[in-house]
């Protein structure tokens, strides 16, 4: 499609009815102008066509200018110099994933990975440690409800329901609680934000919470586990782990090879062009982020993982106004796990089959067993 037919039509069975847009550069464009391409209705392909109750009140499918003020806060708490402040309770989250790979025995990385999402983000949200096991499954289970593992197979749309209900009932709690206990994380940071002009209300700080837990936790742990499944055995991993300058460099290409977000949507709230197509105002028009990830035209070589890939601006992270609040703790923690690994661990092999999530949202993992050989004595982490 990216070569023949960038921008495309498709049609549902049921009528409904978005484009299809694959190239690097028409990604761009649509997502970096939020005044044609609007998030309000919703920015998810399984959502299509029925709306977002969040629309208007959830940072990530708010239009500017209202979504500016709101997203303020927020960006200058996960900026990159607060978050090295935290650099140390993440490499405790890192290495207490790490651990259990020393034990011998299979290793299921995504299930690890998904144990240290949940500690980053339990971490910046201050979220109790007892619950941050349910929280992963739920927080999976929104994005792949028809997963096996992870949903309540054949239940369909109510099994979702019950997700989110779940979700939102603890966030009430939490925020209910917080409001008295405020301390020095992202739930404080949501019930003392203000919004046009008054602090944000009970709905509205739940709403962000549960769209700030999702968005980190289904994320960050697909970028080593999926990286991971394509390097081991590979002299790339050799080379790149043999070389601590190649650290961040190898982390944004990470970034691009597992682009965890499959897609975002936009709706045109006007009559527009994009590539010779007439798109017409109320038009669905879906940015696949993994396909601009991999086009020709934008990356060299795409289909190879290159550790020394300079520029790479990937969007992993999307791009204009809704670009990843998060994206300066990611590579943070990123570049913690793979100099952690690298300094501790050697020989990793996948030592059984893999089973991909099923999920529209999020491309990635639900288990990779794996082992790796402890590197004695560990060698000074790159970071
Ligand atoms: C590998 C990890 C991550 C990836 C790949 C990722 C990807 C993305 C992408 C593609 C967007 C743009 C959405 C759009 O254009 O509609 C986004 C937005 C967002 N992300 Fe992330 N994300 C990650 C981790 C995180 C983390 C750790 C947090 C929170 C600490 C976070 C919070 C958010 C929020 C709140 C938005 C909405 C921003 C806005 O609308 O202004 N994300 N993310």
């Amino acid at each position: 499609m990216r070569r023949s037919s960038p921008v495309t039509r498709h049609t549902l069975p049921d009528g409904r009815e978005f484009w299809s847009v694959t190239s690097f550069r028409d990604a761009s464009e649509v997502l970096q102008n939020a005044t044609v391409f609007s998030s309000q209705r919703g920015t998810l392909l399984d959502q299509l066509g029925r709306g977002d109750p969040a629309g208007g009140i959830q940072l990530v499918v708010t239009d500017p200018p209202r979504h500016t003020s709101l997203r303020m806060p927020l960006q200058q708490a996960l900026a990159a110099k607060p978050v090295t402040g935290m650099r140390e309770r993440f490499r405790e989250v890192v290495i207490d994933a790490l651990a259990p790979l020393a034990d011998g025995g299979g290793y299921d990385l995504a299930a690890h990975m998904r144990r240290l999402a949940m500690g980053v983000m339990g971490t910046l949200m201050d979220l109790p440690a007892g619950d941050w096991a349910r929280l992963t499954e739920l927080s999976v289970a929104s994005i792949a409800p028809e997963d096996p593992l992870f949903g309540r197979q054949g239940a369909g749309e109510s099994s979702l329901g019950d997700t989110h209900r779940e979700l939102l009932v603890f966030f009430h709690d939490v925020v209910r609680h917080r409001r008295a206990h405020l301390g020095d994380d992202l739930v404080s940071l949501l019930v003392e934000t203000e919004w046009d002009g008054r602090r944000l209300n009970q709905r509205e700080v739940v709403s962000n919470c549960y769209s700030l837990l999702l968005g980190g936790n289904v994320t960050i742990s697909q970028v080593p586990t999926t990286t991971l499944a394509d390097l081991m055995g590979t002299s790339t991993l050799d080379r790149w782990s043999a070389d601590p300058a190649l650290l961040g460099s190898g982390v944004e290409e990470a970034l691009r090879w597992a682009t965890p977000n499959t897609h975002f949507l936009r709706y045109a709230v006007q009559d527009t062009e994009l590539r010779g197509q007439r798109i017409t105002a109320g038009d669905a028009v879906v940015v696949w982020l993994a396909s601009a990830n991999r086009d020709e035209d934008a990356f060299p070589d795409p289909f190879t993982f290159d550790v020394r890939r300079r520029p790479n601006r990937h969007l992993a992270f999307g791009l204009g106004p809704h670009y990843c609040v998060g994206n300066a703790v990611v590579r943070d923690v990123l570049k913690l796990f793979f100099a952690e690994l690298f300094s501790r661990f050697t020989d990793l092999e996948q030592v059984g089959p893999g089973v991909r999530l099923h999920s529209h949202t999020i491309s990635g993992w639900a288990s990779l067993p794996i082992t790796a050989e402890p590197r004695v004595p560990h060698r000074p982490a790159a970071c």
